[in-house]
């Protein structure tokens, strides 16, 4: 695996590739990679793909209380677990690459950015389109993938490249997780092992209110069942939403997709986890 630092020697290697008659696809990450990533790297192997996996701690994304400073960086170790998942070429841009002396450009994607983290976390998602409108520029991929477990990431991301006519296709992949559940993330790492413990009430509270809507009982005293077990196992709650997957507003047809969604912090991580309420009709 090439590992690049610089945007011409990016483009040289995306060049190489394509000249081989290749389609790229790319693997956007901010590090700290776990079996989430690797499922991410997995599905553009499969397609037949040579793959491009981008490592950057995305300043604009973090709120001013947020957790940059001490996000997990692991470089070499990532290194490796690309390298054993066979990707072809690692794009670490140093921060001065993307956002250089200047730099005044903000993609900012309404709608689907309006609720959920969109409202817990203000900026976040123009920090995300803005950083994934640059990676798309670069690397110019064929084909991107995103996990589902950042749900809202993803509609965000399939809204800009609609929007503003990226001809790149965006997968979704569904989320991986821990034995008993929990949503693999770079972030678990900061849960003490009796957080770890609590924090599997997060997947258990979704099944829960899933079951429930999906089988007609009222959402609304689902989604308050969801939020007291949570609340009970020590989650402060910023949300238990049911939304139409594709819009993520408010449901509206019964025959349209939808989606239960949560944030919660435990003590001062904050996990979030969405799954699919009506499976035979997954977005
Ligand atoms: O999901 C992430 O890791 C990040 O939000 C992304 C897409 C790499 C943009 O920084």
């Amino acid at each position: 695996m090439q590992t690049v630092r610089d945007l011409n020697d990016l483009r040289a290697a995306v060049a190489a590739f394509r000249a081989d008659g290749a389609r790229v696809a790319l693997v956007p990450t901010m590090g700290a990679l776990h079996a989430g990533h690797i499922a991410l790297i997995d599905a553009a192997k499969r397609a037949g793909t040579r793959v491009v996996a981008s490592i950057f701690v995305n300043p604009k994304q973090f709120g001013p209380n947020e957790d940059l400073a001490r996000y997990p960086r692991r470089e070499a170790a990532d290194a490796r677990l690309l390298v054993d998942a066979g990707c072809d070429l690692l794009w670490l841009p140093p921060v001065e690459v993307m956002y250089p002396d200047g730099f005044a450009t903000n993609v900012s994607v309404s709608g689907v950015t309006e609720g959920l983290d969109g409202a817990a976390r203000p900026g976040h998602f123009d920090g995300v389109a803005t950083v994934v409108a640059k990676l798309f520029n670069q690397v110019t991929p064929d084909a991107a993938y995103f996990g589902k477990k950042d749900f809202q990431q993803l509609a965000v991301v399939r809204r800009m490249v609609s929007d503003l006519d990226f001809a790149i296709e965006i997968v979704g992949v569904p989320t991986q997780r821990d034995d008993d559940g929990l949503a693999l993330s770079s972030r678990n790492i900061y849960l003490d092992e009796e957080q770890r413990l609590k924090a599997v009430t997060l997947p258990r509270a979704l099944g829960v209110a899933g079951r429930a809507i999906a089988r007609g009982d009222d959402p609304a005293a689902a989604l308050a069942e969801a939020q007291a077990s949570l609340v009970a196992a020590g989650f402060v709650v910023d949300y238990v939403a049911l939304v139409d997957a594709a819009t993520l507003a408010e449901p509206a047809h019964a025959d349209r997709p939808r989606r239960l969604l949560a944030a919660a912090r435990m003590g001062q991580t904050r996990l979030i986890d969405n799954i699919a309420v009506d499976p035979t009709l997954t977005r």
